[in-house]
C-alpha cells in the first residue's frame, strides 16, 4: 500500500491507475480506524479495483468547543491495518494540501434542506464542513464509488444529494453499521465512555431497536414512541439530543403510510456525544 501526502503524487498515481483501466473507490475517514472503517475499505473493493483510504482530520467540521485537537490520531496503526486488509493507497494530506488558499478563504459547498436539522441543529457548521471537505477529497480522487457508513444516516443522505445535485459521476455505497457485541454503534468517540459509561452505551440502541419492533408491530403513533425512548435514554444517564421517526429517503415527518422509516437519535454521555440509527422497513 503506498501512502502518499500531496496532490502530486495522489493524481500521479490515480493517472496510472486510469491508464490501466482501473475503477477508483474512496473511503474518506478522520483516521483512528476500527472494525467499522475496516468494513467499509472490505466493501469498496467489491466495487472497484484500486481503493483508496482518505486520511483527514477535517477542521472545518468541528464546531467551536469542539474535540478537534482532543480527536485520536492513530496513523501509524491506521496504516498498518489498511495495508494488512489491502487497501491501495492511503491518502493523508495535511491542512494546506486541502485548503491551498486557507480555511478561510476556501471555496465551500453547502447542501441546505437536509443539514439544518438533527446533527446539525447541535453542531453548527458541521455538515457545511462535511460537504466542503468531501467534495474536495472527491475532485482530488475522481473517485467512480464513495463508500460511507450507515452510523452517520445523516451525513451519508447529504452527500448523495450533493453528488445528484451537482451531477458528479459518483456511485455512493452506505454500508451497514458495524456493532460491539452488545449493540453498541463502533465509534471513535466511544473512546471517551467510561468503564461505566461505556457499561450503560448500549441502551441507544436498544430503545430505537424497541421502537423498531413498535413500528413494525402496527403502531404509528411516532411522537408516543419518540418519547417512550427519550424517558428511557433519560433513566439510563443519557442526555438526549434529539430521537426522531422519519421518513428514511428524506428526514422528512413521515404520514401514517409511509413504509421506509428511519429511527435517528443523538444523546450525550459523560464526554461522549453518541448517534446511532436503525432503518425500518414496515
Ligand atoms: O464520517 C467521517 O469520518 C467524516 O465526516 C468524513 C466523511 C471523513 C469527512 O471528514
Amino acid at each position: 500500500m503506498r501512502v502518499v501526502e500531496s496532490k502530486a503524487d495522489l493524481q500521479q498515481q490515480i493517472r496510472q491507475w486510469r491508464h490501466d483501466g482501473d475503477h477508483i473507490a474512496i473511503v474518506p475517514t478522520m483516521g483512528n480506524l476500527h472494525a467499522g472503517h475496516i468494513s467499509l475499505v472490505k466493501l469498496a473493493q467489491d466495487y472497484a479495483e484500486r481503493v483508496v483510504v482518505t486520511l483527514f482530520v477535517n477542521p472545518t467540521q468541528f464546531a467551536e468547543g469542539e474535540d478537534f485537537e482532543d480527536y485520536p490520531r492513530s496513523r501509524e496503526s491506521d496504516s498498518m491495518r489498511l495495508k494488512k486488509i489491502g487497501a491501495d493507497l492511503l491518502f493523508a494530506p495535511d491542512v494546506a494540501t486541502v485548503y491551498p488558499f486557507g480555511i478561510e478563504n476556501a471555496t465551500t459547498i453547502s447542501v441546505p434542506g437536509l443539514t439544518e436539522n438533527f446533527c446539525g441543529a447541535s453542531r453548527p457548521g458541521h455538515f457545511h464542513g462535511v460537504t466542503t471537505v468531501v467534495a474536495r477529497l472527491f475532485f482530488l480522487v475522481r473517485p467512480d464509488v464513495a463508500v460511507f457508513g450507515q452510523k452517520d444516516y445523516q451525513q451519508q443522505l447529504i452527500i448523495r444529494r450533493m453528488i445528484d445535485d451537482l451531477a458528479l459521476p459518483i456511485r455512493v455505497i452506505t454500508v451497514p453499521t458495524v456493532r460491539e457485541d452488545d449493540g453498541l454503534a463502533m465509534s471513535s468517540r466511544n473512546a471517551y465512555l467510561s468503564d461505566v459509561e461505556r457499561a450503560v452505551a448500549p441502551v441507544l440502541y436498544s430503545a430505537l431497536r424497541e421502537i423498531g419492533a413498535r413500528l413494525k408491530n402496527g403502531r404509528r403513533d411516532y411522537e408516543a414512541l419518540e418519547e417512550k425512548a427519550w424517558a428511557a435514554l433519560s433513566d439510563a444517564g443519557f442526555k438526549p439530543e434529539y430521537v426522531a421517526i422519519r421518513r428514511a429517503l428524506d428526514l422528512s415527518v413521515p404520514d401514517r403510510h409511509c413504509d421506509e422509516l428511519v429511527v435517528l437519535a443523538a444523546a450525550h454521555l459523560g464526554r461522549a456525544r453518541l448517534i446511532d440509527n436503525v432503518v425500518v422497513t414496515v
